[in-house]
């Protein structure tokens, strides 16, 4: 293919290297000129392992070239892609004044030429930008077609062109198939599977996998304190975690719902700040954990009197699906929070109901919820019975048949993610999905 990269820093200069390699055409645009030349000499404008190789060889075959003319590089392309820096403002938020100067840049070249065109995003920007990129270069394509998508990097610097051939996935934000056929030409070497979604998705992807990164960073290291501080090698620690690509390194866990709960997540991670606090070790990431769950609780509390529902039927009291453990449940403070603030509760789980509670289980929803068997019923219909919403705090077989009955006017407030989509005439509501 014939494409123009917009944008000869770190993600420009290795993906031209890349796309020359793999058999492209590649035209390399920036503002400044001194880079442009380097480029259009063979050599490399970055320190990157690998790459001079690669771009010395594209230039020698004639299948990298440079200009600093936006115009001359639509013209002569098929596929434009955007990798010029989206650098953050004072405020933190991201400058994103190049990439729309660019798009401007690319849309006028585009209605000279008369011919369409794609444009591929691969700066780092935040959702709903492809769609503001893709008003940009429809008002000055001035009619002409411009196929858009958003298909983010995930190189790491020093081991870039690895990353570029061994990427998890390619992903392409877009709603256009001539955008996506083009994205999926351009990749066509790279053994990776494409991912399809629409452009904000991916635009969030972006993000969300460096905050992944830092957020690992950071709770590595504050492992490492906390086992200096027991005499302990956090090295050895976290050498064992990641072996469990069951439960820590894995989907579990990790997908937006509600609260965690029950009788080891908030004791254990309790003492472990305990320890942190006794041994004067900062760990402001361990720390904000429970906040941030107790803040799922708060909101979902929240959302219920935004409701206004008065008449509150809540399915699964224990802290999650297939047992009757209710110490620490997140839905024992829930409901302790709507029978304080007035709201008639009635509740149905199928696991507490048989399981005669005793011991410390009993204790708990007792000190919590003293009167909680009268507001507890083994039918399910009796508890919908008149309710304005029922909220779901677990995910159950039981409660989705159950929840087939749902009385015309009950709304649904799902915090497990029961429903993949939102059930086509009921009042849906969720709080972070
Ligand atoms: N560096 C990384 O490891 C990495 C990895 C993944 C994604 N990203 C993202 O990719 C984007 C680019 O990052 P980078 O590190 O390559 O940036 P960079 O600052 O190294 O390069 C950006 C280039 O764009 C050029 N430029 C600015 N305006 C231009 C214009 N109007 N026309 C042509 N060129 C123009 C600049 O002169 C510069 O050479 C950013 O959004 C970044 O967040 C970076």
């Amino acid at each position: 293919m014939k494409i123009s990269i917009f944008g000869m820093g770190y993600v420009g200069a290795v993906t031209a290297a890349c796309f020359a390699r793999d058999g492209h055409e590649v035209l390399g645009v920036d503002t400044n000129p001194a880079k442009v030349a380097t480029i259009a000499r063979g050599e490399s404008p970055i320190v990157e392992a690998g790459l001079k190789e690669l771009l010395a060889e594209g230039v020698r075959v004639g299948r990298i070239r440079g200009t600093t003319d936006p115009q001359q590089a639509v013209q002569e392309t098929d596929v434009s892609l955007v990798s010029v820096g989206t650098p953050a403002t004072d405020r933190g938020a991201p400058d994103l004044r190049f990439v729309f100067d660019v798009c401007r840049q690319i849309g006028e070249a585009v209605a000279l030429k008369g011919r369409a065109h794609v444009v591929i995003i691969r700066s780092t920007v935040p959702p709903g930008t492809l769609a503001r990129c893709r008003e940009i270069l429809e008002e000055a394509a001035q009619g002409v077609p411009v196929h858009a998508a958003f298909n983010p990097e995930f190189l790491r610097e020093g081991a870039a062109i690895k990353d570029y051939d061994e990427a998890a996935y390619t992903i392409v934000g877009t709603d256009d198939p001539a955008a996506e056929a083009a994205v999926r030409e351009i990749y066509a070497k790279v053994p990776a599977p494409v991912i399809v979604v629409e452009p904000a998705v991916a635009e969030m992807v972006k993000y969300v996998s460096n905050t992944w990164h830092a957020a690992k960073v950071t709770f590595a290291n504050e492992v490492g304190l906390m086992a200096n501080a027991f005499g302990v090698n956090g090295r050895d620690v976290m050498k064992i975690i990641v072996q469990d690509t069951k439960l820590n390194v894995s989907p579990v866990y990790m997908r937006p719902g509600y609260a965690y709960g029950g009788s080891c997540l908030p004791k254990d991670l309790s003492a472990l700040l305990h320890f942190a606090q006794a041994k004067g070790i900062s760990t402001p990431l361990f720390r904000a954990i429970p906040e941030s769950n107790a803040n799922m609780i708060a909101m979902a509390a929240a959302e219920v009197f935004r409701l206004k529902a008065r008449r509150v039927a809540v399915f699964g009291l224990a802290f999650k699906a297939g047992t009757d453990d209710l110490r620490e449940s997140p839905a024992v403070p829930l409901v302790k929070r709507l029978l304080g603030e007035g709201c008639e509760v009635r509740i149905y789980d199928p696991s507490v109901t048989e399981a005669g509670l005793m011991g410390a289980n009993l204790h708990y929803i007792h000190a919590n919820v003293p009167h909680f068997q009268r507001l507890m019923q083994e039918d399910p219909l009796l508890v919908l019975e008149g309710a304005d919403l029922v909220i779901v705090t677990y995910s159950s077989p039981e409660f989705r048949e159950a929840l087939e009955h749902l009385p015309a006017g009950t709304a649904i407030l799902d915090l497990a993610g029961l429903y993949a989509e939102a059930p086509v005439g009921k009042e849906y509501h969720a709080l972070c999905w």
